[in-house]
């Protein structure tokens, strides 16, 4: 059994962070949405592992993610020099995955509980494929099952107007060498892509086992800043707290992980919550479901519910800053000088939202 991660893409909904960097490195409690893909694969038994990159991110995923022996697997990059869509990148993989079944995880998915029950399940099936669904209030944002009586796949349709079942397509998927004749088979859609979803309903069109996997735990598909807030708290509960820095005169919850280097000093922080290396945080409340990434400095501010990267500066702010994702070496301070008033140097596609 080989492995697949597919972390092309531009990222276009998390602008501006994506303009300069990759929107599977943005970090959930502190750890790339990317590595914890690696890490549930590995965990499941999968150590051979090819990643699909692709520009203006492929230089930055492969010096991040390194040749995988940190994790004790091996990885291959593999390149789609074009976003030409999730068959196509299937397409380009064929050299790596030879005729081995494999695991198909897209890199910006964040799924609970591991993958090794689906894992174990396929490899003792005859299934051609295996695809993990997830019950949701509204499923038009993804592709969409309709299972027939025997309980395998009926069809598929990627992101209907009108879903014809509230089965959404996680982004995991178990397929055997058989994939390859569909991805050269199908066309592309309305958007220009090769998508999987087609390729997986010419698997089912064309006579072969495609079966469910149906996914019970917590799903997030990172592509927006609400759901990477919302992955964020999710895996911010399952945290098992540590602490490593140094604590002075303040009220830290029992959830709370301070990473080493990190000063707390003169403040409240409720967990759950991280504190990175080497942040400061003084005279501020951190709320609930807060990740302070390294190196930053919180001074005279409130902020919960949000996600802070590398390098930023936080100080002398009057209201609670909450539900933000703050890119690295970001600042934000109050002016003292006249006139008053908001003084912004945002970047492209930037996003405000002032009490
Ligand atoms: C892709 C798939 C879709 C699936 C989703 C899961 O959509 O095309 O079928 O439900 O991933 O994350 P995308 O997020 O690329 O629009």
């Amino acid at each position: 059994m080989k492995g697949l991660i597919l972390s092309g893409g531009k990222g276009t909904r998390l602008r501006p962070l994506t303009f300069t960097s990759a929107k599977q490195l943005i970090p959930l409690a502190n750890k790339p949405v990317l590595f914890r893909v690696i890490e549930t694969i590995r965990d499941a038994g999968v150590t051979d592992i090819g990643v699909v990159v692709g520009p203006p991110t492929d230089e930055e995923v492969r010096a991040q993610v390194g040749d995988g022996s940190r994790w004790g697997v091996k990885i291959t990059f593999i390149t789609q020099d074009r976003p030409a869509g999730l068959a196509h990148a299937v397409r380009i993989s064929r050299d790596f995955i030879g005729d081995d079944r494999f695991v198909m995880f897209l890199g910006d998915n964040c799924i609970q509980g591991g993958i090794h029950k689906l894992i174990r399940q396929y490899a003792d099936s005859d299934y051609n494929s295996q695809i993990v669904l997830k019950q949701v209030p509204d499923p038009r944002s993804y592709g969409v099952a309709v299972l027939n009586a025997t309980g395998g796949i009926e069809r598929l349709i990627e992101k209907p107007k009108d879903p014809p079942s509230n089965l959404a397509l996680v982004g995991v998927y178990m397929f055997d060498k058989h994939v390859f004749e569909a991805v050269d088979a199908i066309k592309p859609s309305w958007r220009g892509e090769l998508e999987i979803t087609d390729a997986i309903q010419w698997l089912v069109s064309n006579g072969r086992k495609v079966f469910p996997y149906i996914h019970t735990g917590w799903w997030v598909d990172t592509g927006k800043r609400e759901d990477m807030l919302e992955a964020n708290s999710l895996v911010l509960e399952e945290l098992v707290p540590t602490v490593d820095g140094v604590i002075e005169n303040s009220e830290v919850d029992q959830r709370v992980t301070v990473e080493k280097g990190a000063v707390i000093r003169n403040s409240i922080v409720r967990g759950p919550a991280i504190i990175g290396e080497n942040t400061r945080i003084e005279n501020s409340y951190i709320g609930p479901f807060t990740s302070i990434h390294n190196d930053c400095v919180i001074e005279n501010a409130e902020i919960d519910r949000s996600i802070v990267l590398e390098n930023c500066e936080i100080r002398d702010i009057p209201a609670r800053i909450h539900d933000s994702l703050i890119g690295r070496r970001s600042v934000v301070n109050r002016a003292a000088q006249k006139p008053t008033g908001y003084r912004l140097m945002l970047g492209d596609y930037s996003q405000v939202g002032l009490a």
